[in-house]
């Protein structure tokens, strides 16, 4: 089912000053499409479970309204909106075994013993639990009991499902076998998924769109891609991988292209936030895989702009460097991949930077 929060406003009182109101959400509204994985991704305190309890009917917005499948449900209690929520804490019954813990919401509503029993089955199948239908949760694995919890909220066929920090206690690993599998699983079935992490690499492989918030507000909403390659702001660019904002001046525009001036050379920018005019100044925002470093070799000065290699992390399959940037106190983050046949910069080096027009993206500099 579609999801539609349209002027969502949340206000909380603070206990330490009740006359303070928090502003734990401010002016959300969204369209999810019937089918669609959609992310809310943001820093501690964003309000992304707010948003999240206030469609799920645990809290109710203090103004704008909720639609599931273009019904609203603001009034509706939780139990009335057909939602299945998959927490951190897995709250899979301890005293229950895992096939009844998945078939407890099927029995719960009155499906017949061997009708429950062949779903639950089923499901066990997809979420590759099969052989472990008597065993008690705590003779499981972290993971097998997250694949337990999402069995039991899926096997319901809720309209709605609705993930919060999911996979936060599951160690790194799994956490990454995790979340393709949830990916799978709601691709298979098709359900309308709403998922909450501060976790961007996991926003980045479970999302069809991803929602990036700060203080309650909507910053972007786009594709993976275009959150991390065409970030509609400073916060999200910032918020999502690391970017180099490199400062530039507009030598002339069009609807289509920027073409702008750095100190070393001219890019022509075709992808870019604002409208710009000659003279303007501009932030580039270039990823640190973005950018070609090679050590300068005599006095000519090919690149956009020159350094000085600062540091240097080597992380096996990357090398990292931070490099000042010549004429500024500004420094650079690069990445080179394969260092061991591409070999290495030391520090001190002095090294010619440089970017393709298609790596940069334009900001304003407000
Ligand atoms: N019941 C409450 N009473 C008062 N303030 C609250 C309440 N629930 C949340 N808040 C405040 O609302 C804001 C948003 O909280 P929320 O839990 O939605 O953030 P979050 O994005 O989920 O953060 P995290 O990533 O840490 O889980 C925070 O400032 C929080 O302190
Ligand atoms: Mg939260």
């Amino acid at each position: 089912m579609s999801v539609k929060l349209d002027s969502i406003y949340k206000y909380f009182s603070d206990p330490d000053q009740p006359d303070k109101r928090v502003t734990a959400v401010e002016n959300v509204s969204l369209e999810i499409n019937e089918g669609e994985m959609v992310t809310f991704l943001g820093p501690s305190g964003c309000g992304k479970t707010t948003t999240l309890r206030i469609i799920s009917g645990f809290e109710a917005p203090s103004a704008g309204s909720v639609w599931i499948g273009g019904q609203e449900v603001s009034h509706l209690p939780p139990n009335r909106r057909d939602t299945s929520m998959v927490f951190q804490s897995y709250a899979i019954f301890p005293h229950l075994s895992v096939g009844q813990n998945i078939g407890f919401g099927l029995e719960l509503r009155g499906l017949k013993a061997n009708a429950v029993k062949e779903k639950v089955m089923a499901i066990m199948e997809v979420m590759n639990l099969t052989d472990l239908y008597h065993r008690s949760p705590d003779q499981l694995s972290g993971g097998q009991q997250q694949r337990v919890a999402l069995a039991r909220a899926i096997v319901n066929q809720p309209k709605v499902l609705l993930f919060d920090e999911p996979l936060s206690n599951l160690d790194a690993k799994l956490r990454e076998q995790m979340r393709v599998e949830i990916r799978r699983v709601q691709q298979q079935f098709g359900i309308t998924s709403i998922y909450v992490t501060h976790d961007q690499a996991e926003a980045m492989t479970v999302s069809d769109r991803i929602v990036v918030m700060n203080h309650g507000r909507i910053m972007q909403v786009g594709t993976p891609f275009e959150v991390y390659s065409r970030p509609a702001n400073y916060f999200v660019a910032d918020f999502i991988g690391r970017a180099n904002f490199v400062p530039c001046r507009v030598n002339s525009a069009t609807s289509e292209t920027v073409s702008v001036a750095y100190e070393g050379g001219v890019r022509e920018v075709h992808s870019f936030q604002g409208t710009y005019s000659p003279g303007d100044e501009a932030l580039t925002v270039v990823r640190p895989e973005s950018l070609r470093v090679t050590r300068s070799a005599g006095t000519k000065t090919t690149g956009l702009l020159t350094g000085t290699v600062e540091k240097r992390v080597y992380l096996g399959p990357t090398a990292e460097y931070t490099i000042t940037v010549n004429g500024s106190d500004r420094t650079i983050q690069a990445v080179t991949y394969n260092p061991v046949e591409e070999g290495f910069l030391e520090i001190g080096d002095s090294v010619e930077i440089d970017f393709a027009d298609i790596a940069a993206h334009l900001l304003p500099t407000d």
